[in-house]
């Protein structure tokens, strides 16, 4: 293990509104350096739970596990420090910000990634005699990102995501990747609401933004977008645990199969969605 792993270790998260109610029942999981994971799983089984808990969202409370990254726990960090630090989420469901338009956005988070954990006194974006990344190579930089992933320019100018179909919502998620350059980054079904093209366009992207020094945690429904960016490890999340891991082949007879021989295999029920499959998973252990 380095520090360049991402180590999740017995991992319990429950929402803040419901703190007795796990959703995540322990969740054990390494990500090397710039190795790709895939997590799959039914609709509810904890998905965005894990990223959001990872990331560090604050309706969701940990209640026991630790996740170690570059040298820290950081489960007791805010998520602007844990993005400091190179994390990066790519939401299932990006929020529009009315008023913030997407350069203004972009520049202020790449000065804040640039700045690393402690922010820089001499760095105020919203200042342009006060340093952070010159307005030529932020340009350049944006103009080059937004060519890769076949992006209109004129929406550097619009609000983040005011007004944004699903898939351009999608693709700014990725351009805020590729300018930020993370060095662990989530992608929560960024392929959701993608057409077949843009489908490959973001994935192409995506592909072409890989490098030995980034892990990434894809979470995905569809097989198809493992095409293009190749799993180290596909693992199965179901009822709130890790219940297979394996290689691509996985996915692949998940898309044949569907869920439940694989769920019947790992001693689950398949309908692992509710509160039935706890029985079950309790006698698993
Ligand atoms: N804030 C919350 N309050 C109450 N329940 C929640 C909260 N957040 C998540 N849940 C519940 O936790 C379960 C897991 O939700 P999550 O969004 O992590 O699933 P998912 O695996 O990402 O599903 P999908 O494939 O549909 O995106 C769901 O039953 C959901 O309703
Ligand atoms: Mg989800």
């Amino acid at each position: 293990m380095s520090d360049q792993d991402l180590v999740i270790r017995d991992l319990h998260v429950a929402p803040a509104a419901k703190p007795d109610h796990e959703i995540l029942k322990g969740i054990d999981l390494t990500v090397g350096k710039g190795e790709v994971h895939a997590i799959m799983g039914p609709n509810g089984s904890g998905k965005t739970t894990l990223a959001y808990a990872l990331m560090g969202h604050p309706a969701y409370i940990v209640k026991s596990g630790e996740v170690l990254w570059q040298g820290h726990n950081i489960l007791k960090m805010s998520a602007d420090k844990r993005a400091r630090l190179g994390m990066f989420l790519a939401f299932q469901y990006p929020m529009a910000i009315p008023g913030l338009s997407v350069a203004s956005f972009l520049r202020s988070a790449i000065n804040a990634r640039r700045s690393g954990l402690t922010p820089d006194p001499n760095i105020d974006p919203t200042d342009a005699f006060k340093g952070g990344i010159p307005m030529g190579e932020f340009r350049k930089l944006v103009r080059e990102k937004m060519a890769l992933l076949k992006m209109d320019e004129s929406i550097a100018s619009r609000y983040v995501n005011e007004g944004f179909s699903g898939g351009e919502k999608k693709r700014l998620e990725m351009l805020q990747m590729a300018v930020l350059q993370p060095e662990m980054a989530i992608l929560d079904e960024t392929d959701s609401g993608l057409d077949i093209d843009a489908l490959r366009i973001v994935a192409e992207g995506v592909n072409a933004m890989l490098n030995p020094n980034m892990g990434v945690l894809v979470i995905t429904h569809y097989q198809r977008l493992l095409n293009y960016i190749t799993p180290d490890k596909v693992h199965v999340l179901a009822a709130g645990r890790i219940v297979v891991s394996g290689g691509k082949d996985l996915a692949l007879r998940l898309e044949d199969e569907g869920y439940a021989p694989i769920l019947a295999e790992a001693g689950l029920e398949d309908d692992v969605t509710d509160e039935a499959a706890e029985p079950a998973l309790e006698a698993a252990h």
